[in-house]
C-alpha cells in the first residue's frame, strides 16, 4: 500500500521538521479541518437533515441566509472558540468581530472565514464550500478590535478552502506552496493527495458570469471578446468557458487544471468595488493562487497588497493562470493611460 499522509502528520511535519508554523497554528488548522468535516456531513444530508432552503434573515450584506450559511458559521465558532489559540473571529455572517469569551484564554491569531460559500447552489446539489484566511494579531497592545484585522492579504499566516463536491478536499497553504487533501470518510481523517500544486501559465479556459456583460468596464469587455473570437481572433485559440456561481468551485478548478476566474467591478452597483469581499474570499484564494504559480489582481494591483479599512469590504477579482491574469492587468493599463 502506498504511503498515506494525513493532514495531522503532515502538520506536524510542517511544524517539526520545516520549522514553517509554531504549534498554535497547527492547531488553529487542525479545528478548522475538523469544523470543516462536520459542515461536510451536514452538506450530504441534504434534505434529509434540516439544512436546506432559506433561514429567512439576511446577512450584514443584505443577502438573505440560508439554514447552511447559518449552521457552518456557528460550527466553525463553536469548535474555534475554546482552543486558545485565537483572540476573535470574523465571518461573512456576522457584523462584527468575535472575540473569544473571557471563560476561554485568548490566543494569538486572528480566524476570518465565509462559512458556506456558493449559498445559491445549496439547495440544487452543486458544489459549495468554506474559505478560511488567518492572520497573526497585532502584538502592540492588549485585547483585540476590528482594526486589528485590516490587515493586507501578504500578511496572511495561512489560508485555504475546503470544498464540498462529488468529493469533500481541504486546499491549504501556510507560505510554503499549496497541498490539497481528501477526506476519507470511512478513516475519519484528510488524506494529502497532492502537495505543491501547480496552475499552469497559460489557459483556453475563462470564468465569469457572461450575464454582466452589458455592465462591465472596457477592459473586462475586450478581454473576453477577444476570447471569444476564438482561432479567428487575436488570440489566435478557442476558449472554452465554465461558470460554477461557487467561488471555491471555480477556484478549485483552476488549482487543477489552469483557468482564469473574473468578478470584476460593474455598472450595477458602481459604487462598490465589486461583489466579492476581500478579507474571506479574495485574500485566501488570491494567496494560493499565488502560492500555486498564478496570480491574484484587482486589475490595478495585486488583490494581496490591497489595504482594507473595513471588515466587509468588497473588490474586483481577477485570478488564476499569470499569463492571463497579467494580460487582463495589462488592458486596465491601456485604459488608465489613454485617460490620463
Ligand atoms: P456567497 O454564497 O458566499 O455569498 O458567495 C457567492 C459568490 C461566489 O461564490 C460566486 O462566484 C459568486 O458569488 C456568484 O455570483 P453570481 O450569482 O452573481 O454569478
Ligand atoms: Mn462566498
Ligand atoms: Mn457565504
Amino acid at each position: 500500500m502506498s504511503k498515506r499522509i494525513s493532514l495531522t502528520r503532515y502538520l506536524v511535519e510542517q511544524q517539526r521538521v520545516d520549522g514553517l508554523i509554531p504549534g498554535q497554528l497547527r492547531l488553529l488548522l487542525e479545528v478548522v479541518a475538523r469544523a470543516c468535516k462536520r459542515i461536510s456531513f451536514e452538506v450530504n444530508k441534504g434534505a434529509l437533515g434540516d439544512a436546506m432552503g432559506s433561514a429567512g434573515s439576511e446577512n450584514v450584506q443584505g443577502e438573505v441566509q440560508k439554514k447552511l450559511d447559518i449552521i457552518a458559521n456557528e460550527v466553525l465558532i463553536e469548535a474555534n472558540e475554546w482552543g486558545g489559540h485565537l483572540a476573535a473571529m470574523a465571518s461573512e455572517e456576522m457584523e462584527g468581530i468575535y472575540i473569544v469569551p473571557n471563560r476561554y484564554p485568548q490566543g494569538e491569531y486572528l480566524l476570518m472565514f465565509d462559512p458556506l460559500d456558493g449559498s445559491s447552489n445549496i439547495d440544487v446539489n452543486v458544489s459549495i464550500g468554506t474559505i478560511f484566511s488567518v492572520l497573526e494579531k497585532p502584538q502592540d497592545h492588549p485585547g483585540v478590535t476590528e482594526a486589528d484585522f485590516l490587515q493586507q492579504g501578504a500578511k496572511q499566516v495561512a489560508a485555504g478552502y475546503c470544498i464540498y463536491g462529488p468529493q469533500t478536499t481541504l486546499v491549504l497553504t501556510v507560505g510554503d506552496g499549496v497541498a490539497m487533501f481528501t477526506l476519507d470518510r470511512e478513516q475519519g481523517s484528510f488524506i494529502l493527495i497532492e502537495e505543491n500544486v501547480k496552475i499552469p501559465e497559460d489557459t483556453k479556459e475563462f470564468s465569469i458570469n457572461m450575464s454582466n456583460m452589458r455592465h462591465w468596464d472596457p477592459s473586462i469587455k475586450r478581454y473576453i471578446d477577444e476570447c471569444l473570437q476564438g482561432e479567428e481572433g487575436p488570440r489566435g485559440k478557442n476558449f472554452n468557458m465554465r461558470w460554477i456561481a461557487s467561488m471555491v468551485a471555480d477556484v478549485h478548478r483552476i488549482l487543477c487544471r489552469g483557468g482564469i476566474f473574473m468578478y470584476p467591478w460593474d455598472k450595477r452597483e458602481p459604487n462598490k468595488p465589486g461583489k466579492l469581499r476581500l478579507m474571506y474570499e479574495a485574500n485566501p484564494m488570491g494567496w494560493l493562487m499565488e502560492q500555486a504559480g498564478g496570480a491574484a489582481s484587482n486589475g490595478h494591483q495585486r488583490i494581496l497588497e490591497v489595504q482594507p479599512t473595513q471588515l466587509h469590504e468588497r473588490v474586483s477579482v481577477i485570478m488564476g493562470s499569470k499569463n492571463e491574469v497579467e494580460r487582463v492587468a495589462r488592458y486596465y493599463t491601456e485604459v488608465d493611460s489613454n485617460k490620463a
